[in-house]
């Protein structure tokens, strides 16, 4: 373990103005994506989506580093350039989804566990060959009333949140670790704080127990939010005072950045909330993004599968990537979307 090239790794990704961009979906979440633009989840037209993203002039400016599904990470432009190859020659760090996804605890109704640590090893050391340098794993916790989550399905999650952290690190790969507190659901901010700090709390404790060097980590939490479904909505600042405050109790300094993922929240209101929370910096750690929908959902709604759309759709991208680069340093506001 080099844990000298861990933390050079982890601090290039969230350098100055600088995030993540999530292009991650497997196969199944791409394919719901797609339709919602009348787009067919086909091989091709996957890799011709993904092709617009990773070629979007000036994005490495704000893009430290892309995180890939399996497929992706095997995959090249028309002209035959790996894209991880691409990325990395733009100066933006190719990384990839490691865990299987979320399935049914074992005896925790509605409670779910992200599997894939079974030969996780041997796919880190094929993925590393391909080019990436750091992973991320995905553990769901979904709220419920006041039982669920339980504490054994927090602890299940971060137990293999963990092992999955020491067996990046083990073969000099930054692991992104992603416990994500789901939006879904009609709780108020103040239950999604009590239910993020436990999460954090677990599994800081467990990468503690197994050893991850925390100056080599990133992680990406969500933000402290009411339910989509809750009556009572937070503002902005409201939002960012719970999730700085929650993040101030259970996360590390020693951690280089946190990279909050949007978790279904409209990509202006990411950008909001991520100013937001630098305008009260400074901080720890790097506040930064790692944003899946919130980066692509107006990409994806100006392509539409059709060549001709191809650049309004990179006009799409670059202008989230810029805002998103301005809500790192507190300098964004609403007036810019226009
Ligand atoms: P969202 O920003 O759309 O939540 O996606 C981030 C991600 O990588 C989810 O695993």
């Amino acid at each position: 373990m080099d844990n000298d090239r861990l933390r050079s790794v982890a601090n290039a990704i969230v350098t100055r103005e600088k995030g993540v961009l999530a292009a991650d979906e497997s196969a199944p979440t791409i394919r719901k994506r797609f339709d919602s633009v009348g787009v067919e989840s086909t091989e091709e037209n996957r890799r011709r989506y993904r092709e617009i993203l990773f070629t979007t002039a000036g994005i490495e400016r704000h893009i430290g580093g892309v995180i890939l599904f399996d497929e992706t990470l095997r995959q090249s432009t028309r002209d035959g350039t790996p894209f991880a190859r691409l990325l990395s020659d733009r100066g933006i760090i190719p990384g990839i989804k490691v865990d299987k996804g979320a399935r049914e605890l074992a005896l925790y109704p509605g409670e779910k566990i992200a599997e894939g640590l079974d030969g996780l090893r041997e796919r880190l050391v094929e993925y590393r060959q391909l080019g990436a340098e750091f992973a991320k794993w995905r553990a769901v916790i979904e709220i419920d009333g006041h039982d669920m989550p339980s504490p054994f399905g927090i602890r299940a999650n971060a137990h293999a949140l963990a092992r999955y952290a020491a067996l990046c690190q083990e073969l000099d790969i930054v692991p992104i670790v992603e416990p994500e507190v789901l939006m879904d659901g009609a709780h108020g901010i103040d239950r999604c704080e009590e239910v993020t700090s436990g999460v954090l709390q677990a599994v800081f404790s467990e990468l503690d127990a197994h050893r991850v060097l925390f100056e080599g980590m990133l992680l990406k939490p969500n933000m402290v939010i009411a339910g989509k479904r809750c009556d009572r909505c937070s503002s902005v600042e409201q939002v960012a005072e719970a999730t700085i405050r929650c993040m101030t109790r259970y996360v590390p300094a020693a951690v280089p950045g946190i990279v909050f993922l949007s978790g279904g929240q409209s990509a202006e209101d990411a950008t909001d909330h991520l100013n937001a929370m630098n305008r009260m910096g400074p901080h720890p750690w790097q506040v930064s993004f790692s944003y899946g929908r919130a980066l692509q959902a107006p990409v994806l709604a100006a392509w539409k599968g059709d060549e001709s759309n191809l650049e309004s759709a990179r006009h799409a991208l670059a202008k989230r990537c810029l805002l998103n680069g301005l809500a790192r340093q507190g300098k964004y506001a609403r007036y810019m979307e226009a």
